[in-house]
């Protein structure tokens, strides 16, 4: 069996989704259970960019062990000696140097000739290797360059000491004939079984990227470039659950097998999606919501007969188990640990363990009746949406009491009662609608007023009585910040969304989002 390596880019490529901006807390969550899930590189981020970044990646390689930490360089010294200082303290780390190979990228962004990129190139990877054993070197845009030039530029590449040579479709341009035969081309004239790895790194422009990348697998590449949920530049990156779950279905096609622990896949994706606020479609391979349920009647008459009929993958072992478990408000503290530990919430005492201690599961019981006076029965879902959602940071201002006044010839107007650390604080405002009014008390109640960006609601579970979740996403002094709110009642959750806001603006948990330059 071959082993493939996966390397997530989800806290880099990843994080490039547009309207997404993850802060320093988040991305170390984030982190942490990539570990957990097994991957076996994390690319932390691009430290040349900001201040932020770099302290981010540095706290990354401080603090997450198992997987190798890669930070992002272009060809330029300063980039690479930036990454080497946020990567020194890694037990592990990768230096990641990038350029371009397309003639199109080439000559209008970096505006150089090709041998002056291959010299760049050549100076760059001998640089980073005087920082670590383990570099790697990426052309942009391979799929419209010339091959022949990304032939000459790889071999410069290796020959300058790099030991991952990955292969970018930027663009998303390829077919799975085509990568699969320069991979094949890369394999045989370049690399010629020496000690170099081939990396491929996929866009989803037309929605080949994890079958481009499955096509790489069958050339020769052993590391696959991905992201959870597939999120990334524009249509996004490969996604890290379909290529891990396609090499375990089709093992006796593939041959090759992933380190990943596919029962943490589920999870990760639900941390990322609310985290990141993009939401997961229904239809999404593996953890799409839809991606077990079966509807039509003959389809369930098949599972239920023999699950076989209709299923080539198991729910649980991609971490879900469909609606099996149900609490309701009879449940008490014992079963809601166990459900919590059954889930894999629970604290095992372990290193790096970011699980649930006693004083935040005691925490999350109170919500976990509150809820389940108001819902009735609860799911597993719904529980999940309850741990991530109270799992985040303290809270200065918490949402004692809202109502809301609204109706059709009447101008919305809502009331707040918030618990601070100066006491009870209430306000009251209108609106133009009853999420707009509750948003407007609140920030009145605390003084603070960040833009509204996005506004996103879905559902947890289904039916009338579904939990809802709304997730927001503002600016504040030039920075981004994200919030989450869960309740039966959805303009409570949209409060308790802005509330969140609110909270990490006063946490400082926020993150700026900083162009960067292709030419250094
Ligand atoms: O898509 C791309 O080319 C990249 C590189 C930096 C590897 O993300
Ligand atoms: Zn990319």
């Amino acid at each position: 069996m071959t082993r493939i390596h996966i390397f997530d880019t989800t806290l880099r490529d990843g994080e490039q989704s547009p309207g997404v901006a993850l802060n320093h807390t988040q991305k170390i969550e984030i982190a942490h259970h990539l570990a957990r899930l097994g991957v076996d590189v994390i690319e932390a981020g691009f430290p040349i960019t900001s201040e932020g970044d770099f302290e981010c990646v540095s706290r990354i390689a401080r603090e997450v062990r198992g997987p190798v930490i890669c930070g992002l360089a272009r060809t330029a010294r300063a980039d690479i000696e930036r990454a080497a200082q946020a990567l020194e303290t890694a037990q592990r780390s990768r230096i990641h140097v990038f350029t371009s190979a397309s003639a199109v990228q080439i000559q209008h962004m970096l505006r150089k000739t090709p041998d002056e990129v291959l010299e760049a190139s050549v100076r760059a990877v001998e640089l980073a290797r005087q920082f670590t054993d383990d570099v790697e070197f990426s052309g942009q845009d391979v799929m419209r360059a010339d091959f022949d030039f990304v032939i000459r530029l790889y071999r410069a590449a290796i020959e300058a000491g790099a030991t991952v040579i990955n292969i970018p479709d930027t663009v998303g341009y390829g077919t799975p004939v085509e990568y699969g035969r320069l991979i094949a081309r890369v394999r045989d004239e370049i690399v010629q079984g020496r000690p170099v790895e081939i990396s491929t790194h996929c866009h989803d422009d037309l929605g080949m990227a994890t079958a481009n990348s499955l096509a790489a697998i069958e050339n020769g590449a052993t590391q696959v470039e991905c992201t959870i949920n597939g999120i990334g530049e524009r249509a996004g990156n490969t996604s890290l659950e379909e290529v891990v779950m396609a090499l375990h279905t089709r093992k006796d096609h593939y041959g090759a097998e992933t380190g990943i622990n596919t029962r943490e896949i589920y999870r990760v994706s639900r941390l990322v999606s609310r985290l990141t606020g993009m939401p997961v479609p229904p239809n999404k391979a593996i953890v799409g919501d839809n991606a077990f349920a079966h509807e039509s009647g003959i389809h369930q008459d098949g599972v239920l007969k023999h699950k076989e009929t209709y299923e080539i993958m198991n729910a649980e072992l991609v971490g879900r188990e469909a609606a099996v478990m149900v609490m309701g408000k009879h449940s008490g503290r014992a079963a809601f640990r166990k459900a919590l530990a059954d889930l894999g919430y629970v604290s095992d005492g372990g290193v790096g363990d970011h699980g649930l201690n006693d004083e935040a599961i005691n925490a999350l019981f109170v919500r976990f009746k509150e809820l389940a006076d108001r819902k009735g029965q609860i799911y597993a879902d719904d529980l999940r949406a309850l741990v991530e959602a109270g799992s985040e940071i303290t809270q200065t201002f918490s949402l004692e009491s809202l109502q809301v006044l609204s109706g059709t010839h009447v101008t919305p107007m809502a009331t707040v009662r918030l618990q601070t650390p100066n006491g009870v604080r209430e306000a009251a405002s209108t609106g133009d609608g009853p999420v707009a009014a509750a948003f407007n008390a609140i920030t009145e109640a605390t003084g603070l007023n960040p833009t509204l960006e996005t506004y996103r609601i879905q559902s947890v579970t289904r039916g009338s009585e579904a939990l809802g979740e709304v997730s927001v996403s503002a600016r504040y002094g030039g920075m981004s910040v994200a919030g989450i709110g869960l309740a039966t009642d959805v303009v409570e959750a949209s409060a308790r969304a802005w509330l969140h806001t609110i909270n990490q603006i006063v946490a400082g948990q926020t993150k700026a989002k900083v162009p960067v330059e292709q030419t250094p």
